[in-house]
C-alpha cells in the first residue's frame, strides 16, 4: 500500500484500482418479476475498456467525488452525477458502514467506458471504488465480502469485480466462470446521448404485453458456450444474441444505420451491448476491426467508435 506522508504528517493511503467494461454475448431475459428485476441467462466478455478510481483516505469522514475523461476516451463524462446517486460514492459509504470505518474518502474515476452506455461503465466505477475503498481503509475486506456489497449495489457489479468470461444467471448476479480460449476483437459504436437501463427493460415488457417477445425460462445457448471454447470466432459471431435489442432498436432508431454499417464491413456478428445504444460488432482480427470502425466512423452513424479486445482483467489494484 502506497502511504504518503501529507503536511502535518497526516498518513494518506491512496489506493488505484481498475475495472473493465463489458459486453454481453448472449442475453436472454425472462419475464419481469415483482421486485421489478428480470430473470436474466447472460454471458458477459470483459473487455479492455477501462474505469479507473483512486480513493485517497481524509480523516473527517467526508467522501468526495471527481470524474474526469481517460486519456485518449473521447466519450462524454458531463452527464455523470458527482454526488451519492454515482454508484462509486455509494460502493464507498457501503463499505464504510459494513465495516464500521469513520474516515472519509476522495474518489476520483477516469472513464474509458462510454457512460449509460450498456457497457456497465458505472458497475465498473462501483467495482474499482469498492476494492480502493476496501485497500484504501484496510478494512480486512474477502473478495466474498465485495461480491455481496457489490450485488447489492447493482447486478453488473459482480462481473465487473470477477472480468473475464463468465455466465450470469438469476438478476445476471448469480456467476460462474466461462471457458474461453483466445483473444476476440470488438468495434464499439457509441451514442453521446445514453439510453437508461431501466426504460429499456420497461419497452421490452411493453413488448411482450403485446406478444413480440415469446418469453421462456431464460437458459444459456449452447452454441455461444462451444464457440468460446473453440475460440472461433465466426461462429460466436453468429450466436450472438439480445432479447432487448429490438426494445433497445425501437427507443434509438439511429442503430439501424450503425447495424447497416457493420454489416457493409462483413463484421462476424453484430448485437447491441446490454440494454445499448452501443453497437458491438464482432471482427476476424485486430486490422478488420480496425477496417469496420473506419467504415462505421465514415457513415457517420455513430458519435464515436472504439476497438476493443476481450477478454480482459476483472477488477485490479494498480497502485497502492
Ligand atoms: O441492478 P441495476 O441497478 O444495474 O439494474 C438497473 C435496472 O435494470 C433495474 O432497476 C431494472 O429496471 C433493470 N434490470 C432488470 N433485470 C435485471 C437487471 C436489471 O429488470 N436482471
Amino acid at each position: 500500500m502506497t502511504v504518503d506522508l501529507a503536511m502535518g504528517g497526516t498518513v494518506r493511503r491512496r489506493v488505484r484500482a481498475r475495472a473493465s467494461g463489458k459486453v454481453n454475448l448472449q442475453l436472454s431475459v425472462g419475464p419481469r418479476r415483482e421486485d421489478g428485476y428480470h430473470p436474466l441467462a447472460t454471458v458477459f466478455q470483459a473487455v479492455d475498456l477501462y474505469e479507473t478510481v483512486t480513493a485517497e483516505v481524509r480523516g473527517d469522514g467526508v467522501i468526495s467525488l471527481s470524474v474526469a475523461a481517460a486519456p485518449g476516451f473521447d466519450g462524454d463524462v458531463d452527464s455523470v452525477p458527482l454526488d451519492r446517486t454515482n454508484l462509486a460514492w455509494r460502493a464507498a459509504e457501503a463499505v464504510r458502514s459494513e465495516f464500521g470505518i469513520t474516515d472519509g474518502i476522495d474518489l476520483s474515476i477516469l472513464k474509458g467506458v462510454p457512460v449509460a452506455g450498456g457497457m456497465a461503465g458505472g458497475s465498473a466505477d462501483a467495482a474499482a471504488a469498492l476494492v480502493a475503498c476496501a485497500e484504501a481503509w484496510d478494512c480486512g475486506a474477502t473478495r466474498d465480502d465485495l461480491m455481496r456489497l457489490g450485488a447489492a449495489l447493482g447486478a453488473d457489479v459482480p462481473f465487473a469485480l470477477a472480468g473475464h468470461t463468465a455466465v450470469g444467471m438469476g438478476r445476471g448476479d448469480e456467476l460462474s466462470p466461462a471457458m474461453s480460449h483466445g483473444q476476440f476483437e470488438w468495434v464499439f459504436a457509441i451514442q453521446r446521448e445514453g439510453l437508461s437501463t431501466p426504460s429499456v427493460f420497461a419497452r421490452f415488457d411493453e413488448q411482450v404485453a403485446r406478444g413480440k417477445h415469446h418469453v421462456a425460462h431464460p437458459q444459456v445457448d449452447a452454441e455461444v458456450m462451444a464457440a468460446l471454447m473453440a475460440g472461433d470466432a465466426a461462429r460466436l459471431g453468429n450466436a450472438l444474441s439480445n432479447d432487448l435489442q429490438d426494445a433497445a432498436l425501437s427507443l434509438a432508431p439511429r442503430l439501424h444505420g450503425v447495424m447497416e454499417a457493420m454489416e457493409e464491413a462483413d463484421a462476424l456478428g453484430i448485437v447491441v451491448s446490454g440494454s445499448g445504444p452501443t453497437i458491438a460488432a464482432l471482427a476476424a482480427s485486430k486490422p478488420h476491426a480496425l477496417a469496420i470502425a473506419a467504415h462505421v466512423h465514415a457513415a457517420g452513424a455513430a458519435d464515436v467508435v472504439l476497438t476493443a479486445s476481450g477478454p480482459a482483467m476483472g477488477t485490479v489494484v494498480l497502485e497502492g
